[in-house]
């Protein structure tokens, strides 16, 4: 099998006999041995702490969930994430979306109210912080004040959080949310499905609720 591996502004090729059972993670691990130099990230290998985040032949996965043999063109192409500061080889800066998540994250405030729906907010809680969702968001490159679809996931769970008195909603216009397309690239690409783009939706309407920002237009609309 031959792999290519983006390094820097280049591929590198290496060839290996492997079986395509084996997940990516444990592919990287192989060319490791060939190649100490050769860097990349992972932690739980067990699609928990979403360090593994990565393109193989164009498409986002967690490097430690999937499976070669889900690839069938014979060249496997490894790539960092899009829209992210390469640090090395296929690990990616994550800093700066953590940064933007302190900046605009809504901090918990308990209430009298103690009925705890966890359904209501399960989505927003399985987010890994894999940062797959912003690599696709279209709108992230251009627009340096929107905070993007894992900031938005993140912050649903805490606004949306029966427990929580603090109801900050003004904090989503100061991550400009209103700046989502809703094109639903990171609906489709979140391997944890958490849906970013219905969190957004369903926050935008409550905004919408309270007079802080305007419905969309339907000819300025660009959802669909
Ligand atoms: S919302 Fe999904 S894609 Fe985005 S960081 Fe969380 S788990 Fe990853
Ligand atoms: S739906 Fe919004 S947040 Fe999600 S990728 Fe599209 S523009 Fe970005
Ligand atoms: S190594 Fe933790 S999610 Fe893949």
């Amino acid at each position: 099998m031959i792999v290519s591996v983006k390094r820097y502004d280049t591929f590198q090729s290496y060839e290996l006999d492997v079986s395509r059972d084996i997940t990516v993670l444990e592919l990287l691990h192989k060319i490791k041995e060939m190649d100490p130099s050769l860097s990349y990230r992972h932690m739980c290998r067990a699609g928990i702490c979403g360090t593994c985040a990565l393109k193989v032949n164009g498409k986002n996965v967690l490097a430690c969930k999937t499976r070669l043999n889900k690839f069938e063109d014979e060249t496997i192409v490894l790539e960092p994430l899009d829209n992210a500061v390469v640090i090395k080889d296929l690990v990616v800066e994550h800093q700066r979306w953590f940064d933007m998540y302190k900046n605009i994250k809504v901090d918990f405030k308990n209430s009298d109210y103690q009925y705890f729906d966890f359904k209501s907010i399960e989505n927003s809680k399985n987010c890994i912080a894999c940062f797959i969702c912003n690599s696709v968001c279209p709108v992230m490159p251009i627009d340096k004040k929107f905070g993007g679809p894992f900031v938005f996931a993140r912050i649903y769970g805490f606004l949306e959080d029966s427990r929580n008195a603090n109801k900050d909603y003004g904090k989503l216009i100061d991550g400009a949310i209103n700046h989502c397309t809703h094109c639903k690239n990171c609906n489709y690409a979140c391997p944890l499905f958490v849906m970013p783009e219905t969190l957004i939706k369903k926050l935008e309407d409550v905004l919408i609720s309270k007079g802080l920002i305007q419905a969309p237009q339907n000819d300025l609309f660009f959802g669909f």
